[in-house]
């Protein structure tokens, strides 16, 4: 019998043309996530499951007798029960290595946006109001020779650092694991504390994986650590920031403002959020564009067919099943 696998997104033809020489593949053709009932349906007689913003929870997993690989077509894989799949000894692989460049583009995009007041201006001439040079006219925050302080120095954090540089920015970083010095050193990134990281960064930018640790780690506290010219730039997840104590400290300008790509309680969005204008918004397309999601898509199914012919694929996120 031939092997299954359930897709839960519209990803590109040739993605799915990849599993289907492998397996009988069955594809969620709307863009939108699979209502729960429906994803547990589909997964019944599955061995693979290749997902995309889609959450896997125990439920759905003991609805899957069969299944024995999952492949997430992201960098994150929060959406998942990752000790769940362990403890079936189901490994679960991610895409590393094809989104970190555009995910920093999109973060310093944000960066610059709120700092320069980019959506305002645009605003502004849309609007009609541009009616004549004012010397007084939006002014914002310069960005080179600022501090730029990354919390997280993974793949993307680093490359937001890289892009700092080019804006001769001082780069501050802290994560967990100190970077080698050689990275230190290209970067010329200096390793912080955290909480010097918050007081001495012009720009505090997010690149933390979403763990119990990480989660509401930017709240009260940290934010009334910021400086208050200082701006909050958020592509990672938007659980790690407290979002009704970053609402307070925008409302008493205890920061500056904020560029935002990834919400709490996503796809809403803190109601404060959509009318203060030194806030600016974008709906979790951090690695949205079509080259890499081209390439997030054929990683992504390349590693699962690896998973369901035996071999182990280069990114498996709980290697403890080979165990
Ligand atoms: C995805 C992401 O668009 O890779 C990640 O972790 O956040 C994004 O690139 C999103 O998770 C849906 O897969």
């Amino acid at each position: 019998m031939n092997l299954k696998i359930f897709v839960t997104r519209p990803l590109p033809e040739q993605a799915i043309a990849l599993l289907a020489a492998q397996a009988d593949v069955e594809v969620y053709t709307q863009d939108s996530p699979i209502p729960r009932e429906q994803l547990i349906n589909a997964c019944r007689d599955v061995d693979g499951l290749l997902v995309a913003g889609t959450r896997v929870t125990t439920e759905v997993l003991n609805a899957a007798p069969k299944l024995r690989a999952i492949s997430t077509a992201s960098v994150g894989y929060d959406n998942i029960d990752i000790a769940a799949c362990t403890a079936r000894r189901i490994p679960v692989t991610n895409a590393p290595g094809v989104l970190e460049e555009t995910t920093a583009d999109l973060t310093f995009a944000l960066l610059l946006a709120v700092a320069r007041r980019v959506v305002e201006g645009d605003r502004y001439v849309r609007e009609g109001r541009w009616t004549e040079w004012k010397w007084g006219l939006l002014h914002g925050a310069n960005v080179h020779h600022k501090t730029l302080g990354i919390y997280g120095f993974g793949n993307i954090g680093r490359a937001v650092a890289r892009r700092g540089r080019g804006f001769s920015m001082r780069i501050l970083y802290h994560s967990r694991n100190r970077a080698p010095q050689a990275i230190e050193q290209e970067l010329a990134a200096q390793f912080v504390d955290r909480e010097t990281l918050l007081r001495e960064s012009n720009f505090v930018s997010l690149h933390v994986p979403l763990t119990a640790e990480t989660t509401h780690a930017i709240g009260a506290r940290e934010l009334s650590l910021m400086k208050s010219s200082a701006f909050l730039i958020n592509a990672s997840r938007g659980k790690v920031v407290d979002e009704e104590a970053l609402v307070e400290a925008l409302e008493k300008k205890q920061i500056a403002g904020a560029g935002l790509d990834v919400f709490e309680h996503e796809p809403k969005v803190h109601p404060k959020l959509l009318t203060m204008p030194n806030v600016v918004l974008q709906p979790h397309v951090g690695s949205a564009t079509a080259e890499t999601r081209r390439k997030m898509a054929m990683l992504a199914a390349e590693s699962l067919v690896a998973l369901l012919a035996g071999r182990r694929p280069k990114h498996v996120v709980n290697p403890e099943v080979y165990t």
